[in-house]
C-alpha cells in the first residue's frame, strides 16, 4: 500500500472510496467544515441530507456510506464518526484509518482517500503519522497458509491518500512517512509471531532476521550452536537441549561506529550512544519436562514475540536513520521435553558464570534472557538495555490483558518508556523491583534460584534477570499479556499484535535527548 499526502480538495480527489471523518455533531445546529461543504454541494447535497435525516451523528465508531452525484470524482463517500473533538487522540485516528481500509477492502476499493480532520489536539505531523499507522495496521492479515476462501477479501488497497491543508503538508508528509514505516515493521513483527512453530524454528527465525535486516540496512550476525557452546551460553543452551531444533542467538546492529583506524577524529559515529534491545525468542514453549497442560500450550508459538518486536524495532531504527547505535539481541530457542531435555534440579552455568538451580523447566524465558542480557552488557557496554519478553503468566494476573509491565533498575529509563508507550498507544504499567526481591532470588545449592513461587511472579522473574545486568541502566518489559489477542479491532486482527515496535521506536527517537 502506497501512502501519500496531498493537498487537493476532496471534491477534486479521484478515489474508489473517499473517507470523511467527522466530529460529533450537535443534531440541532450541525455545520460541515468548509472544504466539505463545497464537496457536498458538488455531491448534490447527499451528505447534508444524511445528516439532516439523523442517519449519521459523528459518534465514535459510527459510519455511513453515501453515493455522491457524478460531479464528484470519488465513487463512494464514507462518513466516519470521530466522537467529541476534545477526545481525538492518535489512538482514535489510528482506528479510523484502519476501519477505512477495512471498509475499502470489503468493497474492492483499491484507491482510497481520507480527508484529515483539522484539530487543535493533534497537530498535522502526529495526526498523519497515526493515520498512516492505522492504514498500514488495518490492512494487515495473516493468510499465507490459507489455500481456500481467500478470494472475497483478496482486494488490497493499493493507494491511500491523506488530504491535508496546504500549510500542514510538510509536517504531514514527514509524519505519514514515519507512520507507514513503523506500521510496516510492526506488521513484520506480527508476521514472525503468527508464523507457526513448525515453519519458524530458531534457525528459520535467524534466517528471516538476516533477510529483513538486509532490506533495512541492518547488519545481522547469527551465533550458531557451536559458537554458543564455545562461548558458554549455558543457560540458553540448557533450554534448547531438549529440542531437535537447535538454538541461535541473533545480533542485529544499526549505526555501529566505523572501525577504529579508519575513524577520523571527531567522526560523527563516535559519540553515538549504544542501546541494546534484548528479546525473548522462544519459538515454541511446551514447558519442557515441566510440561504445560494442553490448553496452555496453544498460542505458545507467540513466545518469541519479544524477539520479533526487537527485530522490527531495529529495522525501523535503521530505515529512520536514527543517530544511535542500536543493537538487537534475540535468544532463539525451542523449549521441548525429551530424553536430552534439561531437568528440574539441574544446575546450569550461565554465560555470566553464575550458576542457577533449575526448579521449573517452564520458566525458560529468564534463562534465555540471562545469557542474552549478559552478552549485551559484556560485548557492547551499552548506555542502556531494554528487554522484551512474554515472560510470565503472572503478568496477566496482575494487569489483565490490557497492559505490559515495566520493571528495572533505572527510574528515569522506566519513565521514558512509560511516556513512549503513552505517546504510541501501547499501554505499560510499572511494577516495583527492590533489593528484597533480588535477595529473594539467591540460591542455596547454586548462586541463584530460577523461580520464586506464585506470589509476585512477574517481579521475581525480573529480579532474577537483574542479576545479569549489573549496574547497566536496564528495564524489562513483560509483554505476556499483550503479545497476542483474541478480540482485535480495526487495526488489530486476532493473533499477534507486534506490541513493542511502536513504543520502542518512540523511545529510540527520543533517546538522543535522554540523560540517564
Ligand atoms: N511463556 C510463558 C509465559 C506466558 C504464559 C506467556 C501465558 C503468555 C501467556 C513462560 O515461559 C512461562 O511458562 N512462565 C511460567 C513461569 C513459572 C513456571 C514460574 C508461568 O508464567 O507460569
Ligand atoms: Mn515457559
Ligand atoms: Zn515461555
Amino acid at each position: 500500500m502506497d501512502i501519500t499526502v496531498e493537498t487537493r480538495s476532496p471534491a477534486e480527489t479521484a478515489a474508489d472510496l473517499l473517507a470523511l471523518p467527522l466530529f460529533e455533531l450537535d443534531p440541532a445546529r450541525w455545520r460541515l467544515p468548509r472544504p466539505l461543504a463545497a464537496l457536498d454541494q458538488a455531491a448534490g447535497g447527499r451528505i447534508a441530507q444524511a445528516l439532516a435525516a439523523g442517519d449519521f451523528r459523528g459518534k465514535r465508531g459510527e459510519s455511513l456510506l453515501v453515493h455522491p452525484a457524478a460531479s464528484v470524482r470519488a465513487k463512494r463517500i464514507l462518513l466516519i464518526g470521530l466522537g467529541a473533538e476534545a477526545s481525538l487522540g492518535a489512538d482514535v485516528a489510528r482506528e479510523v484509518a484502519a476501519s477505512t481500509v477495512r471498509e475499502a477492502q470489503q468493497r474492492s476499493a483499491a484507491r482510497v482517500a481520507l480527508f484529515a480532520p483539522a484539530s487543535r489536539r493533534l497537530k498535522a505531523g502526529a495526526l498523519a503519522q497515526a493515520l498512516a499507522e492505522g492504514a498500514g495496521l488495518g490492512a494487515y492479515r495473516f493468510d499465507r497458509y490459507r489455500t481456500k476462501g481467500k478470494k472475497k477479501d483478496e482486494t488490497r488497497v493499493a493507494a491511500y491518500v491523506l488530504l491535508f491543508e496546504g500549510a500542514d503538508a510538510r509536517a504531514a508528509r514527514a509524519g505519514a512517512a514515519t507512520g507507514a514505516l513503523v506500521a510496516r515493521w510492526q506488521n513484520l513483527a506480527r508476521d514472525l509471531s503468527n508464523e507457526p512453530p513448525n515453519q519458524l524454528p530458531p534457525a528459520a527465525l535467524a534466517r528471516e532476521a538476516v533477510r529483513v535486516g538486509r532490506e533495512a540496512g541492518v547488519r545481522v550476525r547469527v551465533l550458531e550452536p557451536a559458537e554458543l557452546r564455545r562461548k558458554g551460553f549455558g543457560a540458553l543452551l540448557a533450554v534448547g537441549q531438549g529440542s531437535a531444533n537447535e538454538p541461535r542467538v541473533i545480533v542485529l546492529e544499526h549505526g555501529a561506529a566505523p572501525k577504529v583506524g579508519r575513524q577520523k577524529a571527531g567522526a560523527k559515529g563516535a559519540r553515538r550512544p549504544t542501546l541494546c534491545l534484548v528479546g525473548k525468542g522462544v519459538c515454541f514453549d511446551s514447558g519442557g519436562l515441566s510440561l504445560k497442560p494442553s490448553a496452555s500450550m496453544v498460542r505458545m508459538k507467540h513466545d518469541m514475540s519479544g524477539g520479533a518486536a526487537v527485530i522490527g524495532a531495529v529495522c525501523a531504527a535503521a530505515e529512520l536513520r536514527l543517530p544511535l547505535h542500536v543493537v538487537g539481541i534475540v535468544g532463539a530457542v525451542e523449549n521441548m521435553p525429551s530424553g536430552t531435555a534439561y531437568r528440574p534440579d539441574d544446575i546450569v552455568t550461565s554465560l555470566s558464570g553464575q550458576t542457577v538451580e533449575i526448579s521449573n523447566t517452564d520458566a525458560e524465558g529468564r534463562l534465555v534472557l540471562a545469557d542474552a542480557l549478559h552478552y549485551a552488557k559484556s560485548e557492547f557496554a551499552p548506555a542502556a538495555i531494554v528487554d522484551l519478553a512474554t515472560l510470565t503468566g503472572a503478568c496477566s494476573v496482575a494487569l489483565g490483558k490490557w497492559a505490559a509491565a515495566i520493571l528495572g533498575n533505572h527510574e528515569r529509563l522506566a519513565e521514558h518508556m512509560l511516556a513512549a508507550g503513552e505517546a504510541t498507544g501501547e499501554r505499560y504499567w510499572r511494577l516495583p523491583l527492590w533489593d528484597v526481591h533480588r535477595e529473594f532470588m539467591k540460591g542455596s545449592v547454586g548462586d541463584l534460584k530460577q523461580t520464586g513461587g506464585r506470589d509476585g511472579g512477574t517481579i521475581t522473574a525480573a529480579a532474577f534477570l537483574s542479576h545479569f545486568v549489573g549496574d547497566t541502566p536496564w528495564i524489562h518489559l513483560d509483554i505476556a499479556p499483550v503479545a497476542d489477542t483474541e478480540k482485535g479491532s480495526a487495526s488489530q486482527p486476532p493473533g499477534a499484535t507486534g506490541f513493542g515496535v511502536r513504543s520502542l521506536v518512540e523511545l529510540l527517537r527520543g533517546f538522543g535527548a535522554v540523560k540517564l
